[in-house]
Parts: C-alpha cells; sequence; structure tokens
C-alpha cells in the first residue's frame, strides 16, 4: 500500500547564508524524501525561509534596506545553495505570506476563544536610545556567576550559566551601545500548563527519540508545572500584528512552525492536493519534522500544543539530529571552518558531502563531525575506488568488445539474488534514518562485487577466444550488480546516480526496478561517473570561504565608552592580529552626516588613494576639529554598504584618555 507522507525540514533564517552545519538536517531530510518517492510513496517535502523576528528586522536596519527587500535577497540565497546539493523541496516558501498570516491568526483566535491565551504586564529590558524592548540575545555584559565579559543576556559561555539579563553586570543594549532601563509592558501568553495531559502522552507515543522524550519530561517536574509561553512581542518588531491589538506582533516562534502549514498549503493550492488529508485531526498520512536538537523543545512541546488546540492532528513523527562539528571542532569563522554551502559547492561535488554525512547519520541526536582528511579518504576509498570503480572496470569490456551488449544470462545468479535480497535491510535502514548502516552494508556489497571480478580474472579470459564469452558474462555480472548497488545509492547521490542511469539506458532506477536484470540489454558508452577529489581542492575551499565569510557580525554595536574601564575582549592570537593591515591615514574633510546622529563622514588620504569612511564618533569629536589630523585605520576591512553610502574601512579613535578606555572603532 503506498503512503501518503509529509516532511519538512526546519525553517532557516532569513539572516544569513546556509552553512554545512544546516546542510546536516537538509541532506538528512532529501535522502528520506527520494528514499519514501523511490519505494512508490506519495511524499511531499515543504520548507520555507523563517523571516520574521528582531535579528531580521535589526539586519535591514543596518544595511538600511526594509526587512522585505533582505528577505527576498536572502530567499533567493537560501534557494540557490538548496538546489546546488539537489534538495528536493516540493515546494519551498515563506513564513511571511498570507497563508501564514491567516493560518497564525486562526490558531491564535481559536486558542483565545478556548481560553489558553492569557494576559499580563512584565518587566523587559528596555533599550531607550533605540527605543525598543530587547531580546535577551541583544543584550551583553559580565556573566553574574563566574564575571566572564561580553557574555550574552541569557548565558555564560564560559560557565554554562543561564540566567536573566537583570541579573548581569553592567549590561549593554547591542543596538544602541547604552546601558538597558527595565520597562514594563502587556504580553500575551499561551497557557501551555492546559496541554500538561496531552504531551505527556504525546512525548510517550514513540514520536520523539526516548533521549528528547526524556529531556522534555523534565520540564513537568518543576513545582511549577509547564510555564506560559509569552507568545507577543512589542513593536517595533517584524512580524504579524496580533489581532485586536493596537501595536503587539506575534513572537517569530509562533509563527514559524504554522510556516509547516502555511508552505503546505501553498503547494496544495498549486497542485490541486488535500490539505486536510495531511493536516485534519483524523489524518491517515504521516507527517514528520526533521529538526536539531536545539530546537526540540518548541517542537515536541509548544508546536503539538498549539496544533491540538488548533484542531489539527500531531506529527507522527518529530526527528532529531546532532550538531556538526568541523575536524572535531566547533564551526569556526578563523580557522575557516565555517563552511558556507556556497564554498563548498565553487570546489566540490554535492554529492561526496552528501554522501559523507550519510555515512556518519544514525537516528540518534550525537553531533556528527566532519574531518575533512576523512572526507577525503571516504569519498575516494567508497565511492571512486569501490562503486564507480565496479561500473567502470566491467563498462570498458561491455563497451568495446561487446558492442555495449549486456549477456542473455547472469553468470552468478545467485550473487545477483543476493545482491536483491540485501534491499531489504538497506531499505529498513533507510526507513529508520539508519543511514550509516545502510551505506555500510552498500559498501560492503560493493567490495563483493569487486572480490566476485578479481577472482574470476575475465580480462585473462577476454585474451582467449575459448573464453571470452565468459569474460563477457562477468563484466556484464558486474554491471548488473553495479545496477543494484546504484540504486541503493539513488537516494544519497542524485547526481552522479542521474548519469548512471543515462549508461544503463533502461529509464529511472526505482527499488523494484532491480529485482530483474537487464539480459541482453545494450547500455550507452561509459562516461567516468566521478573523480578523485584532490587534498587541494579541499585547501582551496577553505580559503574562499575565509574570504568570503562577513568580516563583521551584522549587527554588532561598539563597546560602550561611558564605561571608565571596558571588560577586555576575549584574547586573540598573533595570527589575527597579523590580518589587520593597520595605516596611518591623514584626515582630509570630516563632515557630519544628515539624518545620522553619531556618524561623521571621513575622506581620508592613505598617500596611495582616499577613502571614504562612516565613523560613529561624533559624539566624541566635533568634525571641525578632525581634519588635518592623522589617525590609524583598519584598511583591509571588507567594504560595508550603509544607510548613507559605502564605508571602507574603520578608523581607531578614543574619546577620552583614561587607563583602559577602549578604541572606538566606526559603528
Ligand atoms: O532555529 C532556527 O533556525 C529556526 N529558524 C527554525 C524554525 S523551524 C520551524 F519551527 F519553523
Ligand atoms: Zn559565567
Amino acid at each position: 500500500m503506498t503512503r501518503k507522507i509529509l516532511i519538512t525540514s526546519a525553517l532557516p533564517y532569513a539572516n544569513g547564508p546556509i552553512h554545512l552545519g544546516h546542510m546536516v538536517e537538509y541532506i538528512q531530510t532529501d535522502i528520506w524524501a527520494r528514499f519514501q518517492r523511490m519505494r512508490g510513496n506519495t511524499c511531499y517535502y515543504v520548507c520555507a525561509d523563517d523571516a520574521h523576528g528582531t535579528p531580521i528586522m535589526l539586519r535591514a536596519r543596518a544595511e538600511g534596506i526594509e526587512p522585505q527587500q533582505l528577505i527576498e535577497r536572502i530567499s533567493i540565497e537560501h534557494q540557490r545553495d538548496f538546489a546546488g546539493f539537489n534538495i528536493s523541496f516540493d515546494n519551498y516558501y515563506s513564513t511571511h505570506s498570507p497563508e501564514n498570516q491567516a493560518y497564525s491568526e486562526a490558531i491564535y483566535k481559536k486558542a483565545k476563544a478556548k481560553g489558553h491565551i492569557t494576559q499580563r504586564t512584565i518587566r523587559q529590558a528596555y533599550d531607550a536610545t533605540a527605543q525598543m524592548f530587547l531580546p535577551d540575545r541583544f543584550i551583553k555584559g559580565e556573566c553574574p556567576r563566574c564575571g566572564s565579559p561580553d557574555q550574552y543576556g541569557d548565558n555564560c559561555e564560559v560557565c554554562g550559566a543561564t540566567y536573566s539579563p537583570t541579573d548581569m553586570k553592567n549590561p549593554i543594549s547591542t543596538v544602541s551601545g547604552t546601558k538597558p532601563i527595565e520597562k514594563e509592558t502587556e504580553h500575551y501568553f499561551f497557557k501551555l500548563g492546559d496541554f500538561e495531559g496531552f504531551l505527556k502522552s504525546f512525548l510517550a507515543s514513540g514520536s520523539v527519540q526516548k533521549e528528547i522524550a526524556n529531556k522534555q519530561m523534565e520540564w513537568f517536574e518543576s513545582d511549577q508545572g509547564l510555564s506560559d509561553w509569552d507568545v507577543s512581542r512589542d513593536a517595533p518588531y517584524w512580524g504579524f500584528k496580533i489581532p485586536d491589538t493596537a501595536d503587539k506582533y506575534f513572537y517569530v516562534w509562533l509563527d514559524a512552525p504554522i510556516g509547516y502549514l502555511a508552505s503546505f498549503k501553498n503547494l496544495c493550492e498549486k497542485q490541486g492536493i488535500d490539505f486536510n488529508e495531511y493536516w485534519a485531526k483524523n489524518s491517515q498520512a504521516e507527517v514528520y519534522h526533521f529538526i536539531g536538537k536545539d530546537i526540540a523543545y518548541f517542537h515536541t512541546l509548544f508546536w503539538p500544543a498549539l496544533l491540538e488546540s488548533g484542531d489539527f492532528r500531531v506529527p507522527t513523527g518529530v526527528n532529531c539530529h546532532g550538531f556538526l562539528t568541523v575536524n572535531g571542532e566547533k564551526m569556526s569563522k578563523s580557522r575557516g571552518t565555517f563552511i558556507q554551502a556556497e564554498s563548498y559547492l565553487k570546489h566540490l561535488p554535492p554529492d561526496a558531502l552528501r554522501y559523507y554525512f550519510a555515512s556518519k547519520l544514525s537516528n540518534g541526536i550525537d553531533d556528527i563531525d566532519l574531518n575533512l582528511e576523512d572526507f577525503t579518504q571516504r569519498v575516494n576509498s567508497d565511492l571512486v575506488n569501490k562503486f564507480v570503480n565496479l561500473a567502470s572496470r566491467s563498462a570498458g569490456f561491455i563497451n568495446k568488445s561487446a558492442s555495449s551488449q549486456l549477456s542473455p544470462q547472469l553468470h552468478d545468479e545467485a550473487l545477483y539474488q543476493e545482491f536483491v535480497t540485501a534491499g531489504v535491510e538497506i531499505a529498513e535502514n533507510f526507513e529508520k534514518r539508519r543511514y550509516n548502516q545502510a551505506m555500510r552494508d552498500i559498501m560492503a556489497l560493493a567490495d563483493k562485487a569487486n572480490q566476485y571480478i578479481d577472482a574470476q580474472k575475465p580480462w585473462v579470459l577476454a585474451k582467449d577466444p575459448a573464453t571470452k564469452d565468459q569474460a563477457h558474462a562477468i563484466y556484464s555480472q558486474g554491471v548488473q550488480l553495479f545496477r543494484v548497488l546504484a540504486a541503493y545509492l539513488k537516494p544519497v547521490l542524485p547526481n552522479l546516480i542521474k548519469e548512471a542511469e543515462l549508461f544503463l539506458n533502461a529509464g529511472e532506477l526505482t527499488w523494484d526496478s532491480i529485482k530483474t536484470p537487464l539480459l541482453n540489454h545494450t547500455v550507452l558508452v561509459f562516461k567516468p561517473l566521478m573523480t578523485r577529489i584532490e587534498p587541494e581542492k579541499i585547501a582551496a575551499m577553505i580559503e574562499d570561504n575565509k574570504q568570503a565569510l562577513p568580516t563583521s557580525a551584522p549587527v554588532q554595536a561598539a563597546k560602550p565608552s561611558h564605561l571608565s574601564a571596558d571588560p577586555i575582549s576575549p584574547t586573540i592570537q598573533i595570527d589575527d592580529f597579523g590580518k589587520l593591515d593597520l595605516r596611518v591615514v591623514k584626515i582630509l574633510k570630516a563632515a557630519p552626516v544628515e539624518g545620522a546622529d553619531k556618524l561623521v563622514q571621513l575622506t581620508l588620504d592613505l598617500g596611495s588613494e582616499t577613502r571614504n569612511v562612516f565613523a560613529g564618533i561624533k559624539s566624541a569629536y566635533d568634525p571641525k576639529d578632525l581634519e588635518g589630523r592623522l589617525t590609524v585605520m583598519v584598511a583591509n576591512l571588507a567594504p560595508r554598504k550603509m544607510r548613507f553610502g559605502v564605508s571602507e574601512g574603520m578608523v581607531l579613535a578614543a574619546s577620552a584618555a583614561t587607563a583602559g578606555q577602549s578604541l572606538e572603532v566606526n559603528l
């Protein structure tokens, strides 16, 4: 019986590029989608950009553009990168869509009508200069536990403490660089506690991996039970207005998962699919979310409760995976291992990474490591030396000495059957997301096929006319076995197997098609399906990626200038320092910038050229006093587009000469 399946990957934020950490999930999901389709099931795979929230609003502001423009640009970039890795979405949409607004409002209204929404006044950090409430991530200061400087407002990366921004010492808004105040505001809450019984049975139902379910169960054990979930945010906010309020917006995490419904609804409208068949309470279809373990909380508590409240069905499965490390460490911008999808694709084939991730991915939540040396070796050894070589060593004879015709019988029927039968367990491993086991099984078969050819020595038999037919039968068997393995690898290697299908000349491989061998069949001329990965390519990718990385965080504020002694920034290495090209420059011209309170526009003489720089130093200097003076600039900083023009570097300036004063850099 064919199954009806809807699957999703987490919706990436529309404020940054796709990197290989993201790709773990999209590759994991895509392999599953392709596998299901190959099995003859109906399988829709939908996704979207997660387009709302404060970081997107502020980033657009920093670039001097509207949020709408930013999310349109990023959506194009995301879709380009996903296409580069052959991620086979049936629909890629945006949470900033009419469908999403309609579902978000409907779900909220229903929750309210059922008494699951409550409202109360809270005190929240407020940036009086920027005139906005601050999410914890936009507050930095000293950890209340260990005193480490430069920590975010919700947790300390040094000692692991979690706290609220009000507990921090010397908190600073990263939006304006000023000290936040506390201000009262009315917020709306979803009463998660109303769903305690429902959520307990959802977590026990097997829809969530055990380790995740156990972790979530801990939330029920606290004295207060499940806390209310704050689903509102104050203006200015980039998102959907909450119905019947003057200036409250849905928190991005409310409308993000609803984006799954909205993207699917959009697909249904385009293709005439029955939405209710997948999402109504009595649905017989299967729905799976693929996510990272960091967002399990949203997907296994808030999301099922929202669906239940909204009278939708809950997911059949929430499939969590671990994080990606590169060469055993957290991805790092300075090491160049924060590898962007675009940089990878410029230098290396998508199928290589798809295969490597498949060979590492299980259905657990352990982190996986992309060791670049191991990656090179694994791809060369498994795909090139074992799999592709099986075809190329057999195809030579078939093309040249047998008019591309495969022999009329199998040389070893039992071996062929063994390969077909192995497909049952391989399919089970794909189904259960044990791709690593599936890859091991497939490569063991590839070894076996190569050993069979080695043992038969057809190249010797081919030389003697009396045994040439035998050689033909053995090489044909090589192609038949290659075909079976190609089918098993098809969910993982879309590009490579498309080429293999062309060579085999028998249409699309499905899980069932391989039960029958291609006897007496004419294949096409074999072309090399994949070449070895050379270490130089990896080095070139890392180098390219270093160049491509943004040189500064998009919304980084200056260090506060009014602190008598700023916290010392995290230690850098000599290499980092060596990257700075510092130049003494003469300020030729300094002028105020209309519409910008803090900026001074500087024209700088570098000797060989002049540069335009916008510096956030107006509170400390009268522009007139700067003209003719010397300063030091960072001359090799990537140009930055600002609302008022392009800034081509940074100047160093001190607002007061006290010991410990940090030098101000522009913006
Ligand atoms: O963590 C993230 O990157 C979120 N943008 C994921 C959202 S998934 C879903 F809920 F929309
Ligand atoms: Zn700490």
